[in-house]
């Protein structure tokens, strides 16, 4: 699959029947592209990605080389997932690195969000082609290429997302999802029998916690960013609707806290944790939809154990004024 441009005739997959057909085309196609040669995969455990590597993996098993690198700035739980699934149910040939002190040593003390953005992407890059430099025999690169990537390519992800492929991978592409749209690769992906959490994930940006850690990050205010933003994830699933994106950030100031100690009050300073919740089709605009009471309280009292944290805030601002990042 080499053009770029999706067949007019080319049918919607959303059924299993559908997505059982493409798996197989592709497969086949896979495997008249790379024969019994290598493939290099940076799979981060987002959606595409994950279906790309299901797919090669189907397809030429150990001869993909998936790259799972842990910039550090990941949710709670996510690179145990990718070696859950991929290396222990897949049998995936997966190489984990674990890179969290070399981004967070490189982000000491920068707090422009462009900058931020550029080590992110830029030391991603550097850890990714250090990787594929130790590996013999790489002829391919896949990746998880989809249609609104190519159509949109000064669109918002566009914009945001800093770098691209290394130059010197100079490797042939393999792209097998470029042509389909997120909700068919959604659809492809629950087929391959990845997990529900992994096919219908929220989206991610690449420098992940790294743009919610608001200004320089600190060690002690991202693992408090972690673990609040996986009870607001918990909680918030709970919900029969959930919203298209929600997270929490952590704004670089301290607020006024009071703890009592054998009956006497102190006043110590802490960290404000800002809940954010949007709903929206193409992220240009956003609306803020309505999250029960009980639920906001629920998630207060578990964020409020956070060591540190001392204060809960609801952001209700839509885009535009404000993105939906806090960076
Ligand atoms: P904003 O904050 O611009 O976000 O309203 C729009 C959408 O883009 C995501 N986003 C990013 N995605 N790299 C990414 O891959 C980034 O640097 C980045 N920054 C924002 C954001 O999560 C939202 O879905």
């Amino acid at each position: 699959m080499s053009s770029n441009v999706r067949p007019e005739t080319m049918e919607r997959i959303t059924t299993e029947a559908l997505a059982n057909a493409f798996i197989d085309e592709q497969i086949a196609e896979i495997k008249a592209q790379v024969g019994d040669k290598k493939v290099l995969l940076a799979l981060s455990g987002g959606v595409d990605s994950s279906v790309v590597a299901a797919l090669l993996i189907k397809a030429i098993g150990q001869n993909l080389v998936c790259v799972h690198v842990n910039h550090g700035l990941l949710r709670k739980g996510e690179p145990e997932q990718v070696i859950e699934v991929f290396k222990n149910q897949m049998n995936a040939n997966l190489i984990y690195v674990d890179a969290t002190d070399r981004f967070l040593d490189k982000l000491a003390g920068v707090s422009d969000p462009e900058k931020k953005r550029k080590i992110i992407g830029g030391e991603f890059i550097d850890v990714f082609a250090e990787e594929a430099a130790k590996l013999e025999g790489i002829e391919f690169l896949a990746q998880g290429t989809i249609y609104p990537d190519i159509l949109e390519s000064d669109g918002v992800k566009a914009h945001h997302n800093v770098g691209g492929l290394p130059e010197e991978l100079n490797f042939e592409l393999v792209e097998p999802v470029k042509l389909l749209y997120k909700d068919e690769v959604r659809v492809v992906g629950k087929v391959l029998g990845l997990p529900d959490n992994m096919v219908y994930r929220q989206p991610f940006p690449g420098p992940g916690l790294g743009v919610r850690c608001v200004g320089a990050i600190t060690r002690d205010r991202l693992e408090a960013l972690r673990e609040a933003d996986a009870i607001v994830r918990e909680e918030i699933e709970k919900l029969p609707e959930t919203p298209w994106q929600y997270f929490c950030a952590i704004p670089d100031i301290q607020s006024t806290g009071i703890k009592y100690v054998n009956g006497k009050g102190e006043r110590y300073m802490g960290w404000a944790v800002v809940i954010r919740a949007v709903n929206t089709t193409d992220a240009v605009k956003v609306t803020v939809p309505e999250i029960p009471f009980a639920t906001l309280c629920t998630m207060r009292d578990k964020i409020v154990q956070i060591p540190g944290v001392n204060r809960v805030l609801w952001d209700i601002s839509e885009k535009p004024v404000a993105t939906i990042e806090w960076e």
